[in-house]
């Protein structure tokens, strides 16, 4: 078993980190603080290969791999987990399943701006009354023969304000159940597509989390994604993805938090000495970096499998469930080893702690996870 990184995966780490220090950190407290989009920042990410790291470099990607991903991901998301959502929901869930499951003409239309990052786009499941229970889909996609007439509203849609491209999932046939949804490719410009209001949340205050409305949206035949009643099966693969993007994104908000700790314990002084020589403080540390530890493996073991193609849904759920938790706890920790100081703004770990709390929710709960995961072992 061979634990070293490539030469081009610490090249893409490294420059993912030098973007981290360089450009985002400047204004990641201001832009938290004001829930402003990094629009300049994910302009420079998709000018760097970063929006489309493992798409083809003949649909305009970076012809990276995962694991490439993972490093890259755990970087941005140590200073800022609001840019790096934008980047995984981009990569995992909308150029990765554009690529996979898309036609060519799909690919040359859509995937080739996206993956450049001249475009951004948004996955679109979540409902008001569907979000764990995916198969309840409210929204409709009735077939008009050349079309699909799209109706209903989709909630809490990550880019939904700042995409231009939208996967929308619908349901056609509702007597089929999970087997009658359908994916479909949404631009922005089409008739009776309004971007509703904009979340104020917790924490990645700077993503851009909108409701969506669709109201006799005619989207063209050619725009759905596979065959007809493929939808909820994309979906879940493409979640199944989307989850070793999420669970790097706790990994690093983990990792910053530790970073930070290991720092300030050892600048700040109490009774007499850096309080990282109290066993208390170490404590603390050698918990969260065990714990970090094997978050990283299990994230990185999810992105070899998906890497050799092999079966990748139980190790992604099963880094999303470790990494989030490790995220959560981690973050709380660090408040607590930098006291007063970690109450306040400028220390960051606060952000950390409420920026963690998203990675046990979006893209299936810790609960989903757990369910996702049994049903493997039980398979
Ligand atoms: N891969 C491939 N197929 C899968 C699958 C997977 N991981 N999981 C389920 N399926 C298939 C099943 O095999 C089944 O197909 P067949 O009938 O042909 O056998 C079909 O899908 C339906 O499966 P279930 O009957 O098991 O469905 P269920 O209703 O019990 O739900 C679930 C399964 C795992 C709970 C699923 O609903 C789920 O993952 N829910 C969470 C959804 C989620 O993650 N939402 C997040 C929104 S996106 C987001 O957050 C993005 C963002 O903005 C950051």
């Amino acid at each position: 078993m061979n634990f070293d990184f490539t030469e081009e995966q610490l090249a893409v780490r490294d420059a993912a980190r030098d973007f981290a220090q360089n450009e985002l950190l400047p204004g990641v407290i201001e832009r938290d603080e004001n829930a402003q989009f990094p629009v300049e920042q994910v302009k420079k990410l998709g000018e760097l290969g970063f929006l489309g790291m493992m798409v083809d470099p003949k649909y305009g990607g970076g012809g990276m791999d995962t694991v490439s991903y993972v490093l890259a991901m755990e970087e941005i998301s140590k200073v800022d987990a609001s840019t790096s959502v934008v980047m995984s929901v981009n990569n995992s869930l909308v150029c990765w399943g554009l690529e996979k499951y898309g036609t060519e003409d799909q690919k040359q239309k859509y995937l080739t701006q996206l993956a450049s990052g001249k475009k951004i786009g948004a996955f679109c499941l979540s409902e008001p009354e569907a979000g764990s229970d995916a198969t309840s889909q409210k929204t409709t996609a009735v077939d008009m023969g050349d079309y699909y007439l799209l109706n209903g509203t989709k909630n809490w849609i990550t880019n939904g304000g700042s995409a231009e491209y939208y996967i929308v999932i619908a349901q056609t046939h509702p007597e089929k159940g999970h087997k009658g949804i359908n994916a479909l490719i949404v631009e922005k410009s089409m008739e009776g597509f309004v971007v509703g209001k904009k979340e104020q949340k917790m924490g990645i205050r700077a993503s851009d989390t909108h409701s969506l409305m669709f109201t006799d949206v005619k989207v063209p035949k050619e725009n759905r994604i596979g065959e007809d009643g493929f939808g909820f099966k994309f979906a879940m693969k493409v979640l199944s993805g989307g989850r070793i993007g999420i669970a790097s994104q706790a990994l690093g908000i983990a990792s910053g938090s530790l970073e930070l700790s290991l720092k300030y314990s050892k600048e700040r002084k109490a009774f007499g000495v850096e309080i990282s020589k109290h066993q208390a403080i170490q404590f603390k540390l050698s918990e969260m970096a065990t714990n970090i530890e094997a978050a990283r493996l299990l994230c990185l073991q999810a992105a070899y499998l998906k890497d050799q193609h092999k079966d990748f849904t139980k190790a992604s759920a099963m880094a999303k469930l470790f990494a989030s938790k490790t995220a959560m706890d981690a973050s709380i920790e660090a408040v607590q080893i930098h006291g007063g100081y970690g109450y306040v703004r400028e220390y960051h770990v606060e952000r950390f702690m409420r920026d963690a709390k998203i990675t046990q929710i979006y893209e299936g709960t810790s609960e989903i996870q757990n369910i996702v995961i049994a049903r493997e072992l039980l398979k």
